[in-house]
């Protein structure tokens, strides 16, 4: 398919056909970085621009779309919220009008607040990314973790993912939703009831508050951490208690089936959603994950930039 989109802002408004697109471009950058043969790539997007604006704390997003972007050839600026003129009052309208006056082809946001990557379009003529909004969409995450699945040789069609943990809070759980129901997977959300949000309930995806139940029917079981920084109030009781109900440890990893996935997007909070010893596992794809972030990131820069 010939590509025409200008912006990544969620897999909400995505087509099958577009992340298969995704998908096929990122294994061809896989393939050079295990060939170690990026070096190759340097000169792809050479002459293009990128800024990196992170108004949230982040490791392997910032780093990953930074790894990317210098492996295609490009120059890249990072902005840091913190030590910027937003600590000053300058407005996040402000600040992309100003850093778009400098002519920049690609911005990477990533917000506290639902929507700003789509607002920062209407203020800039540069490509956006999402890179994670809030509680909204995070679409790169669940673009990488599609690809992980698709390259442990996972087909869509059918497959059963749990997704467990604090959906509530979670942009990486809407978007991995919206692509795995999008390529035909089923998705199971398991978790305690005032993690779950109603809105995901009513749209009649399959709901479970006892993950032992699920243990032996899914496919992928990917884990998600409680996200204190966003609760106003207390969800869950405490930490010991969530890993005793919730947590992957091993007499429950043992009850998966021999292929089984086990996924998170990071950070992991061991000893809360997943045993210490568990992390690194056979079944865990954890840096797998990290790795083909990369292939991604490089994959929707050269998408977006050169169609
Ligand atoms: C996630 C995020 O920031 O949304 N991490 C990531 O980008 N890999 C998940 C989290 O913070 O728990």
């Amino acid at each position: 398919m010939s590509w025409k989109r200008k912006h990544i802002l969620g897999l909400e408004e995505m087509t099958a056909d577009e992340i298969y697109t995704i998908l096929e471009k990122s294994k061809i950058y896989l393939d050079q970085i295990e060939r170690k043969e990026t070096g190759s790539n340097s000169e792809e997007l050479k002459g293009y621009n990128a800024v990196n604006l992170f108004f949230e704390h982040s490791t392997r997003t910032r780093m990953s779309f930074e790894l990317a972007q210098k492996r295609l050839g490009m120059e890249v600026l990072n902005f840091h919220a913190v030590t910027s003129s937003v600590s000053k009052g300058e407005t996040f309208i402000d600040t992309i009008e100003t850093v778009s006056a400098m002519d920049l082809d690609v911005m990477v946001i990533r917000h506290v607040k639902p929507g700003t990557p789509e607002l920062a379009t209407k203020h800039t003529t540069a490509s956006v990314i999402n890179g994670g909004d809030g509680s909204r969409e995070h679409p790169t995450q669940a673009l990488l973790d599609l690809m992980t699945m698709w390259l442990k040789g996972k087909d869509f069609a059918g497959l059963k993912v749990a997704i467990v943990g604090d959906i509530l809070h979670s942009r990486v759980a809407r978007s991995e939703i919206f692509g795995l129901e999008k390529l035909g997977a089923e998705v199971i959300l398991v978790g305690p009831p005032p993690l779950i949000p109603g809105d995901l309930s009513r749209k009649g995806i399959e709901i479970s508050h006892d993950i032992d139940e699920v243990l032996d029917y899914v496919d992928v079981l990917y884990l998600l951490r409680i996200q204190r920084e966003r609760m106003a109030e207390v969800f869950i009781p405490d930490e010991e208690e969530y890993f005793r109900t919730y947590g992957l440890d091993r007499k429950r990893l043992d009850k998966t089936k021999d292929s089984c996935l086990v996924m998170h997007p990071g950070p992991v909070n061991r000893g809360v959603e997943i045993a210490v010893d568990i992390v690194n596992d056979k079944k865990s794809v954890i840096l797998e994950q990290v790795r083909n972030g990369v292939a991604v990131r490089m994959a929707l820069l050269s998408l977006l930039l050169k169609g």
